[in-house]
């Protein structure tokens, strides 16, 4: 089994009969994904919020009983993965792309928990890119304000044109090297007009399940 299946099919012993869950978006989740629609299919009674348009396909095609955002008055638990995480449970997110909504969600969420392979535990952020969801309008002006913070900047691609996110904005990859304040840069990028949200997550999680070769590593806060 590699670490993702390990941590992602782990995370779903945490969702309990009865639970709104958000459902998160990547290769890692995607393991949990599968293993709560095993447990659906023999009987537990959840309903799924999805982070993204590719979760939403994958819970439905694998019958998880979903609703919208509007529908839930909170959501008990949220799993979901991440890029870069560091021992706080400070996270870099965004690298599918979905950012947005998981934040969104993991806000609205009583509890977070993050599944990752062994790779994306780090001592500091920012090996990873940190992505940046901006709006389409006035781009090239915000990109460039983006530079003005240190980084180095790309816009994400797919198939030769740009990576349109499910809320239709752009993605830009911000790789700053190593960040030694994420709450001051969190807010400061995000104080750029044209800059939806970044892929900081600070505050949000509050245990992440990290796999390994052949265990399995635990942070709480
Ligand atoms: C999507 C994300 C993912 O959670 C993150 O990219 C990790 O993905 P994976 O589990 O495939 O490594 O933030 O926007």
């Amino acid at each position: 089994m590699n670490e993702k299946q390990r941590a992602g099919e782990e995370a779903a012993n945490y969702v309990q009969n009865g639970m709104i869950v958000g459902l998160g978006t990547g290769s890692t989740v995607y393991w949990t994904i599968l293993e709560i629609a095993r447990m659906v299919k023999e009987g537990l009674d959840i309903k799924g919020i999805a982070t993204s348009t590719n979760t939403e396909i994958l819970a439905r095609e694998n019958g998880i009983p979903l609703l919208s955002l509007e529908e839930v008055s909170s959501i008990d638990l949220t799993i979901d993965g991440a890029d870069e995480l560091t021992e706080d449970l400070t996270l870099i997110k965004g690298g599918g792309g979905a950012l947005l909504r998981e934040k969104i969600i993991a806000y609205h969420s009583t509890h977070m928990i993050v599944v990752a392979d062994s790779n994306k535990f780090v001592k500091k952020l920012g090996t990873f890119p940190l992505p940046v969801e901006i709006v389409p309008f006035g781009y090239l002006k915000t990109i460039n304000a983006l530079k003005k913070f240190g980084c180095q900047t790309a816009i994400r691609k797919k198939d030769g044109s740009f990576y349109v996110t499910d809320n239709g904005n752009y993605i830009v990859d911000c790789q700053f090297g190593e960040i030694d304040y994420p709450s001051t840069l969190h807010d400061n990028l995000n104080q750029v007009p044209g800059v939806v949200d970044n892929g900081l997550f600070i505050g949000y999680a509050a245990k992440a399940i990290i796999g390994q070769e052949s265990t399995i590593t635990y942070v709480e806060k």
